[in-house]
């Protein structure tokens, strides 16, 4: 049997240094954890620009289009702003989104005991939080037509257009029903139902595809701003939240934060099932390139390490091994590692990216 393939691509700013710790773990599988992949690597983002004049190229997309999974670092930096919008970095991310049909992005944000101090929340708030956002990720504003920036008589108008169809709604609603039944069976939908036509269908086509399929889960609807609200005075009431691709991008940053930092949050983005069974998926840590600490040695590698686990568990059916590498994770938090990002009032000194990839190594190995 041929070995599973990851396509990785560590993309800009802190992305290829967190996604070097990623490579020791993989490693760690290979040789000890009895899970070898057939691993390559390519450019996405202003890296492939610079290169390729591309965020990414057309060959690039065919290998995502044909390996078992990708796993992706982070795109984008100062140095890209003014770049055409065709070309800005982001665009490769918004490509494979769109072209591999990721519909469904699974935010986990789950607080680790170690870090519950570490929250900007009060720590009974945030203590044992584990909720899913679910974020429908190829429609709604971030694709819809018309878009630009026109001339209306002596002014401009810059135009960008919410839209979603029956069927996006239908099966983004499904993936949040379907975790659901293997959590706690509680889905809540968030929207602008109050002021967006859109949100109205959306609140409609979610309720239907449970009460036709799903009635065993309870399901509630909440205005988004208002979600916003919730998640912050009270983040437990939540188990799986599923919301449309703008609110899922705001809301999923808050909810990083309840748990301390962003560092920590991984991310998958999954589509239909591939002919071997397998889901299109692409896994990335939910935080950014963060061009101000690039480069250091600062940048926290748990969330990338994180979506490979999720990449265990979703693409390859590796439950054990995700819950052992995530295991790891806590056990090295829990002995006091951190890098800065993680650092409170503590007096500890932190660790480099590499060290703390090492330290989830020798975790591993510990086990
Ligand atoms: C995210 C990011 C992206 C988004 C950017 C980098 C295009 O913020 O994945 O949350 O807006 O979706
Ligand atoms: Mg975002």
């Amino acid at each position: 049997m041929s070995k599973p393939s990851l396509l990785i691509l560590p993309g800009d700013g802190i992305g290829p240094e967190v996604m070097a710790e990623v490579r020791k773990i993989i490693d760690w599988f290979g040789a000890k954890g009895g899970i070898e992949f057939d691993v390559s690597e390519d450019l996405v983002g202003g890296c492939a620009y610079d290169k390729h004049g591309t965020p990414l190229t057309d060959a690039t997309m065919a290998r995502a289009q044909e390996v078992d999974a990708v796993l992706l670092g982070a795109v984008g930096g100062p140095k890209y702003d003014n770049l055409d919008f065709s070309v800005k970095p982001e665009r490769g991310l918004l490509r494979l989104r769109k072209e591999m049909d990721l519909y469904a992005n699974l935010r986990p944000a789950q607080c680790f005991d170690a870090l519950a101090d570490f929250s900007s929340l009060k720590k009974d708030v945030v203590a044992g939080l584990d909720i899913m956002i679910i974020r429908e990720l190829t429609s709604g504003v971030y694709f819809g037509e018309p878009r630009g920036i026109f001339k209306e008589g002596n002014e401009r108008v810059g135009i960008n257009t919410q839209r979603y169809t029956e069927s996006e709604i239908a099966r983004v609603a499904r993936s949040a029903f379907e975790l659901a039944r293997k959590r706690s069976n509680k889905v809540c939908s968030m929207e602008k139902a109050n002021v967006m036509e859109s949100g109205v269908l959306w609140r409609e086509v979610v309720q239907e595809v449970r009460d036709a399929e799903y009635p065993d889960v309870e399901l509630s609807h909440m205005y988004a701003d208002a979600g916003a609200m919730q998640l912050t005075r009270w983040p437990k009431q939540f188990d799986v939240i599923v919301t449309d691709n703008l609110f899922g991008d705001l809301l999923s940053d808050l909810a990083a934060m309840l748990t301390g930092s962003l560092g920590m949050l991984p991310s998958a983005s999954l589509g239909a099932p591939m002919a071997n069974g397998r889901p299109k998926a692409l896994y990335e840590p939910v935080h950014g390139s963060a061009p101000d600490i690039a480069g250091q040695g600062k940048a926290n590698p748990i969330a990338c390490v994180l979506s490979f686990a999720m990449a265990l568990r979703y693409s390859f059916n590796e439950g054990a091994a995700a819950d052992k590498l995530e295991a790891a994770v806590q056990k090295v938090l829990a002995d006091g590692v951190r890098t800065a990002d993680l650092l409170g009032a503590e007096g500890r000194s932190p660790v480099s990216t590499s060290e703390m990839g090492d330290a989830i190594v020798a975790a591993l190995d510990a086990m």
